[in-house]
């Protein structure tokens, strides 16, 4: 798949997920290959850029390209200043959030309940197509409620407005994350664009890649949650969609040493005080992921008091889980 000049090595990408898809985060999906895997959003306000977090969201360094940065906001002239300023810092796509259902995003009419204004969607979109001379993708939900489902609209607007491929939740925002994910919207979208449209939502497993791709017509695949303590998952996904086969499984020897690296590389990233709490919600992942009785793990990783206890903690727990007889030693 093509989004502009570049040239996705796979159809399954990382979907944005604040809190998580953080630098180490990203490249960890994209060793897996993950073909694309977009920033935790940033708000377009840029007196918000200079505090600790938006410095990390905005840091790019080392990362494999192209590196996506996506952009939270609903005043087109600011959106476009924003996206300018990140090309400007080294983002090569940016990406625009009408997706996420937060109430403090949606206060502000942003994300998803820009949705319900399509006349300023198309505003939005052409001023930041028009300022930067990189590709420029959205992201939306299927609209702002069951019967308010206009991502078809939305979609058509985003192709006229030169938008270079589009994310498609198969959750109104009124849904937020219950229920089940529907594909025939997404369907319905794709039928009527020409551009990339990546289906997401509740894809988990590389045969609901698969059924989900073969429903909807989608060029390609966004994963979440399902990443979540399994960055692997695009490996598995991959070889399923591309070859149609199952991958072997991972050494569990092999799995802890990616998880130490993970927190390794978190632990850089952050330093010492963030790095440890960050790096808790990860191995809490991979401890329900991987144990089959996570509580006492959890317990033990999550109360470490400093980075050098929870890496020696996750080294024993995960050695011990890799040194299981050699029957069960296969991992994910
Ligand atoms: C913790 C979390 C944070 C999220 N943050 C963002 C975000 O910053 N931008 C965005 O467009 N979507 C965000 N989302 C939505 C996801 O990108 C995705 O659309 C949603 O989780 C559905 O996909 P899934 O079922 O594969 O998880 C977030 C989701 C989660 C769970």
């Amino acid at each position: 798949m093509r989004i502009g000049p570049y040239l996705l090595p796979s159809a399954a990408v990382l979907a944005p997920m604040a809190g998580v898809t953080d630098r180490p985060f990203r490249a960890l999906c994209r060793t897996f290959g993950a073909g694309l895997a977009a920033s935790e959003m940033i708000s377009s306000d840029s007196r918000l850029w200079h505090t600790p977090k938006s410095r990390h969201r905005m840091n790019h360094e080392g990362e494999p390209e192209p590196r996506v940065v996506q952009l939270a906001g609903a005043d087109p002239l600011t959106l476009a200043a924003a996206a300018r300023a990140n090309v400007a810092l080294g983002a090569q796509i940016i990406d625009l959030n009408m997706g996420c259902p937060a109430k403090k995003v949606c206060g502000k009419l942003c994300g998803s309940a820009l949705l319900t204004d399509e006349a300023l969607v198309a505003r939005i979109l052409e001023a930041v197509v028009s300022a930067v001379d990189v590709p420029v993708t959205l992201k939306i939900r299927t609209g702002w409620d069951r019967e308010h489902r206009n991502g078809v609209n939305i979609a058509c607007i985003a192709e006229r407005c030169g938008i270079a491929a589009l994310a498609v939740h198969g959750r109104t925002r009124a849904d937020f994350y219950a229920g089940e994910a529907e594909y025939g919207t997404i369907r319905d979208i794709k039928s009527r664009v020409r551009i990339p449209v990546f289906a997401n939502g509740d894809i988990d497993t590389p045969q609901k890649a698969r059924a989900v791709l073969d429903l909807t017509g989608a060029d390609g695949v966004m994963i979440g949650r399902a990443s979540h303590g399994a960055p692997w998952i695009f490996r598995a996904v991959n070889a399923a969609l591309r070859d149609g086969i199952e991958t072997p499984t991972l050494l569990r020897a092999d799995v802890r040493d990616i998880i130490l690296a993970h927190l390794d590389s978190v632990y850089l990233f952050y330093g010492e005080e963030s790095g440890v709490r960050i790096a808790r919600k990860h191995l809490g992942w991979y401890c329900e992921q991987l144990l089959d009785s996570p509580a006492q793990a959890r317990r033990e990783l999550l109360g470490a008091p400093d980075t050098a206890a929870q890496f020696a903690h996750a080294d024993r727990c995960f050695s011990d889980w890799a040194e299981v007889a050699a029957t069960a030693a296969s991992g994910p």
